[in-house]
């Protein structure tokens, strides 16, 4: 097992062991993640992906029964450690899912939704996020005429737009994507493979996707996981061409999972 090593880290993940009550869903997985790039977990369902996405923004903190052992440092800071501020964590690193969840209000305010609860109150300063946060999501175009209207209104693709806009509307470090495309056409699902790939020249992106295609035309960095364990963690043309486990070659080529 190689370590992309060529870009500078921000997420370090040391050891990590998760359980759910007396089930252990991550085993002792270890791996760096470098800022302003790609990283793609891949893996058969209940492998543990969502899992460990989740423990880089300490969602897992809402799930009772949940335990942890070994370190999780993004930064150099353990965000487990008990100076951390959870809201000020979950501001830096945002989050979207497989369903598009916006919230019942209009376009406008779920964007101006976070930096409200920030304390930003300048009807300039939020007309502003809203703009540059919906420009950064490749939606303002389609929406800017009609701010008012319901999030509801909008289809399904650009809703997941708008919750991509609404994420970078606090201004993170890291955008954590649990299968954002998984729910969308084929046109949508390019459309945030593009935004994407714009997006991490600013952000670093971790995405869970079951699409193989998905993870080797949009990532940098791609870890297999098996069973709550890490298989294979490589440059992503490296481990789609040449696997060095047979277990990846396995799944990558469609031989079970
Ligand atoms: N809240 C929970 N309580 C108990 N067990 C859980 C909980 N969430 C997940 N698990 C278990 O942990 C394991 C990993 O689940 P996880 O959701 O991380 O898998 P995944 O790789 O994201 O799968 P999928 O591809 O289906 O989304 C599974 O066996 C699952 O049943
Ligand atoms: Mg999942």
């Amino acid at each position: 097992m190689s370590t992309a090593t060529a870009l500078k880290t921000l997420i370090n993940i040391k050891d990590l062991d998760l359980y759910y009550g007396t089930y252990h869903a991550l085993k002792k997985v270890s791996m760096t993640i470098p800022e302003k790039a790609v990283t793609a977990f891949i893996g058969p369902s209940g492998c543990g992906k969502s899992t460990l996405l989740r423990t880089l923004n300490r969602m897992n903190d809402m799930i009772i029964g949940t335990r942890i052992e070994g370190k999780v440092e993004i930064g150099g800071t353990n965000i487990y450690s008990n100076e951390v501020d959870v809201e000020t964590l979950r501001k830096k690193v945002g989050m979207v899912f497989q369903q598009p969840n916006p919230f019942p209000k209009s376009i406008y305010d779920n964007i101006a939704y976070g930096p409200r609860l920030h304390g930003i109150r300048s009807k300039a300063k939020l007309d502003e996020i809203v703009e540059q946060s919906l420009k950064q999501a490749v939606l303002w175009e389609e929406v800017k005429d009609y701010l008012k209207r319901s999030a509801f209104s909008l289809s399904g693709g650009q809703q997941q737009r708008l919750c991509i806009a609404r994420a970078l509307a606090v201004n993170p470090d890291i955008l954590l994507m649990d299968e954002a495309t998984s729910a969308l056409d084929p046109i949508s699902t390019l459309k945030i493979e593009e935004l994407v790939q714009e997006l991490k020249h600013r952000y670093t992106i971790v995405m869970v996707t079951h699409n193989m295609h998905q993870a080797a035309r949009v990532s940098d960095q791609t870890v297999f996981f098996l069973n709550g364990e890490v298989v294979e963690f490589d440059q992503t043309e490296t481990l789609f061409s040449n696997p060095s486990d047979k277990r990846t070659e396995d799944y990558i080529t469609g031989r079970f999972g």
